[in-house]
């Protein structure tokens, strides 16, 4: 492994490696794509969040320059980096959690259904690593299409035994955070004090913002509805044509995957009432997986809410929802039992 404390001939300062063996508060967390448009702003806020002891970032090219980089920083977990297949293994050993922002992303043009045929194969092989080397780590999948890269993963855990799916979690929390904030302008509010709840899936119409269900309570009319639903399922191609070429959202999406991984690190702490929307293994719906509110917990997902009452608009959307979203799935199981 590339680590930062690393002297020439190989000697290390010990001191700070066994800072970060000695039991130090806080958890480990592996980041995988970490050199990545998203990976390296979500290694940046990782390093400074405090539940964070130790920080691993693996990619297959660059991580040294990355690792070297943050490690300057001076807050409180340790970092090191692992570059290429052959040091997966080191990267994931011992984590509390992994996040997975590895494979590549949308062009103009590009659903991210398009992406399936490289990040499938990325997604599975990270996820043999994680069975091997910390099968019982929480996962944020965060690579594409979500809707097929989550039980990509988990049919890899099934054959090695160590599913659970309690510890496997598709990251959505970008489409909260964009309705929340594309809510908050319409209603002239701070973003911060608005709440939206968005299920289904993480791609076009399986985005379902449940609008009736905001905090706090308001009503829409007809014409707002249409609006905001169309912006918050479109928000990933806005920033993709924009881009014009050059990737999709990262900076929005480093900072939606550090909330949602500051939520499931206080989970694992045991904070109560840690709330967060997500696409989880699921019987909210008839399909295997869906994306709703969950509690957080030492287990992971220790609780999943159901939907709630639906108005007609989000009825039609659900169905719509759930037609798109069983495909996708099937997709991803097949892909690895193929
Ligand atoms: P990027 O191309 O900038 O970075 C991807 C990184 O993954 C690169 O550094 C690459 O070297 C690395 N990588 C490739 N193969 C790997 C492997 N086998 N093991 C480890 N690392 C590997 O792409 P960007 O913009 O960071 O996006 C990453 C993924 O996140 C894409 O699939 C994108 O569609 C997805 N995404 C998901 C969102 C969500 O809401 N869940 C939102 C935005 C993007």
């Amino acid at each position: 492994p590339t680590n930062h404390l690393q002297m020439e001939g190989g000697s290390s300062l010990l001191r700070a490696d066994c800072r970060a063996k000695g039991g130090s508060p806080g958890f480990k967390v592996a980041i995988l794509g970490a050199a990545g448009g998203i990976g390296q702003p979500l290694s940046m806020l990782m390093k400074m969040n405090p539940l964070v002891s130790v920080l691993h970032l693996y990619d297959v090219v660059n991580t040294p320059g990355v690792t070297s980089d943050i490690s300057h920083m001076d807050t409180g977990a340790v970092v090191r980096g692992f570059v290429g297949q052959t040091q997966l293994e080191d990267a994931l050993t011992g984590m509390d959690l992994v996040i997975i922002p590895a494979g590549v992303p949308r062009k103009p043009g590009m659903t991210r259904d398009d992406l399936f045929n490289i990040n499938a194969g990325i997604v599975k092989t990270l996820s043999e690593g994680i069975a091997k080397c910390c099968p019982k780590a929480i996962v944020n999948v965060i690579s594409n299409p979500v809707n097929s890269t989550v039980p990509i993963a988990a049919e890899v855990f099934k054959k090695a035994g160590t599913y659970d799916p309690r510890r496997l979690l598709g990251v959505t929390m970008l489409d909260v955070v964009r309705a929340n904030t594309f809510v908050a302008e319409v209603l002239g509010l701070d973003p911060r004090e608005v709440d939206v709840p968005v299920v289904g899936g993480h791609a076009g119409v399986t985005i379902l913002p449940l609008l009736s269900q905001i905090k706090p309570a308001c009503s829409f009319t007809q014409e707002e509805t249409k609006y905001l639903t169309t912006r918050i399922q479109n928000g990933g191609t806005e920033v993709v044509e924009a881009k014009a070429g050059a990737g999709s959202a990262t900076l929005s999406m480093a900072y939606a995957a550090v909330k949602f991984a500051d939520a499931c690190l206080r989970g694992l702490r045991g904070d109560a009432g840690v709330i967060e929307c997500a696409f989880v293994s699921s019987q909210v719906t008839e399909l295997p997986f869906f994306a709703s509110r969950v509690r957080l917990g030492r287990n992971g997902v220790e609780e999943i809410y159901p939907l709630g009452p639906l108005n007609e608009y989000e009825r039609a959307g659900l169905e719509a929802a759930k037609k798109e979203l069983g495909g996708s799935i099937d997709k991803g199981v097949s892909f690895v039992r193929k």
